[in-house]
C-alpha cells in the first residue's frame, strides 16, 4: 500500500478507514543463545496484523486496508508464541498493523494463559478501536507483567496519528478501569509510547509531565530514520543540531525531575553520544536477543533488516519458529555503515540491564 514516488523520501499512501473509506496522502519522508538453551532475554517483536485503520504521517510499515485478509493464520501466532517461550523469550511486543483489529486474543495469548509464567507482554495500538477482549485476554493472562501501550505524541489535534486527544484519552482511562478487575499491583496497566517527531520536539515534555502526574509511564522514541541537516528542516524526521540539543535538554529537565524512565534513559545517552559523534556498534545481538516477525510471516533479525526487506530467515506460516530461530543464529551485521543504529543500542542496553537484574 506504500509506492515510491520520486528519489526524494516522498511517498504516497493509500489507506482506509474503519467505515471503508479510501484517502491517499503523500508522506515526507549475554549469555544468549544457542538452539534449544534458554536465553535470559530475548525479545520478540511480533507484527501479528498486516491491516491498518490509520495513515500516520510518519509511519513506513507496509500494511493493508481493515478490510483485507489477514496474513499470519492464528495457528501460526499460537504455535509461535509457544515456540519463542519455550527458547525462553521473555519479552513480547504485539504490534502491526494495527493490532486491535485482530480478533480471538483469548487463542492469541492461550501460551501465556495456561500457567504461570516470566514473560512480559506488550500491545502497542493507536487506540482507534476499543476492543474490550483484547485487554481482558491481555490483563487476564498469566504473564508477569501485561501492558496496553497507547501510542501518543500529542495531546491536542492536529497531531500526526489523527487522534481525536479526547477520545483517547477517555478510552485510556477506561482501559485503566479495567485493569483492576484482574490486578492490585501495577503489573497489569496502560503505558504510553511517544514519537519525537517535528511536530512535538518542543512540547513532548508536557506530555510526559501530564501522564507522570497521572502515574502513567511513558516510554520515548525518535522518529526514525533521524536526519540532522545543515538547512533548514522540513520533513517530519528533520533536525538540526540545535535542534537536537533542545530535545536533549528537554529529557535532561525530565530525568532531573526523576520523569524519564529507564528505557528512556537508554534514549537519552543515545542521543548524547550521536550528538558528540562517537557511537560506535559493539556486538550486536540481532537475531539472538531480539527477532522481528513481520505482519507477512517473514523473521529478521533486526528492524533495519526488515524494514530493507534484506533475507528473510523463515516464515512462520510454512515453518516452525525454532527452526528460524536456528538459521538466525548464524547471523551478522550486514550494514557496515551503521554505527548510529538505534535498535542495536537500546536492545543492548535493555538486555544488559534485564541480565543485571
Ligand atoms: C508501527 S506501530 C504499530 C502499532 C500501532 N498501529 C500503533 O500505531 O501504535 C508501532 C509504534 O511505532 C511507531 N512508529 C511508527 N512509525 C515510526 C517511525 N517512523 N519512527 C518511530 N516510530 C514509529 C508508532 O507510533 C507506534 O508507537
Ligand atoms: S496506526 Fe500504527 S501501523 Fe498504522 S499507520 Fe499509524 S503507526 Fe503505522
Ligand atoms: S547493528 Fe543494527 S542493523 Fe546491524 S544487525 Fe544490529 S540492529 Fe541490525
Amino acid at each position: 500500500m506504500i509506492s515510491k514516488r520520486n528519489s526524494t523520501r516522498r511517498w504516497t499512501k493509500s489507506c482506509q478507514n474503519e467505515k471503508g473509506e479510501v484517502f491517499s496522502k503523500i508522506i515526507n519522508i549475554p549469555k544468549v543463545s544457542c538452539l534449544g538453551k534458554s536465553i535470559n532475554f530475548g525479545w520478540l517483536d511480533f507484527k501479528i496484523t498486516n491491516r491498518c485503520n490509520n495513515c500516520c504521517t510518519y509511519c513506513g510499515v507496509e500494511q493493508d486496508p481493515p478490510t483485507a485478509q489477514e496474513k499470519i493464520p492464528i495457528e501460526a501466532i499460537i504455535q509461535t508464541n509457544k515456540a519463542a517461550m519455550e527458547l525462553g523469550f521473555t519479552f513480547f511486543a504485539f504490534l502491526g498493523g494495527e493490532p486491535s483489529l485482530r480478533q480471538n486474543w483469548n487463542a492469541i495469548f492461550k501460551p501465556f494463559t495456561e500457567k504461570r509464567n516470566n514473560c512480559h507482554l506488550l500491545v502497542i495500538t493507536n487506540m482507534k478501536h476499543f476492543n474490550e477482549d483484547l485487554y481482558r485476554a491481555l490483563f487476564g493472562s498469566k504473564a508477569a507483567s501485561a501492558y496496553l501501550v497507547a501510542s501518543i505524541d500529542r495531546l491536542t489535534m492536529p497531531n500526526y496519528k489523527y487522534q481525536n486527544s479526547q477520545q483517547v484519552l477517555s478510552d485510556l482511562w477506561k482501559i485503566q478501569d479495567l485493569t483492576q478487575a484482574y490486578s492490585s499491583d501495577d503489573h497489569r496497566n496502560i503505558q504510553v509510547h511517544s514519537v519525537i517527531t517535528r511536530e512535538n520536539f518542543t512540547e513532548f515534555p508536557t506530555l510526559v509531565e501530564f501522564f507522570w502526574k497521572r502515574h502513567v509511564s511513558v516510554s520515548l522514541a525518535m522518529v526514525e530514520p533521524l536526519k540532522i541537516v545543515d538547512g533548514s528542516p522540513q520533513y517530519y524526521n528533520e533536525f538540526t543540531k540545535d535542534e537536537l540539543g533542545h530535545i536533549i535538554q528537554h529529557m535532561r529537565n525530565l530525568q532531573q525531575k526523576n520523569m524519564l524512565k529507564f528505557p528512556n534513559q537508554i534514549l537519552l545517552e543515545y542521543l548524547e553520544q550521536h550528538q558528540a559523534g562517537i557511537l560506535q556498534i559493539k556486538h550486536c545481538l540481532a537475531g539472538k536477543e531480539h527477532v522481528i516477525i513481520e505482519s507477512d510471516g517473514q523473521v529478521y533479525p533486526c528492524l533495519t533488516e526488515s524494514y530493507r526487506r534484506g533475507l528473510s530467515f523463515g516464515n512462520i506460516i510454512h515453518e516452525e519458529f525454532n527452526e528460524i530461530y536456528g538459521k538466525l543464529q548464524g547471523f551478522t551485521c550486514r550494514h557496515p555503515l551503521t554505527d548510529t543504529c538505534w535498535d542495536h543500542y537500546l536492545w543492548n542496553r535493555l538486555g544488559e540491564h534485564v541480565r543485571r537484574g
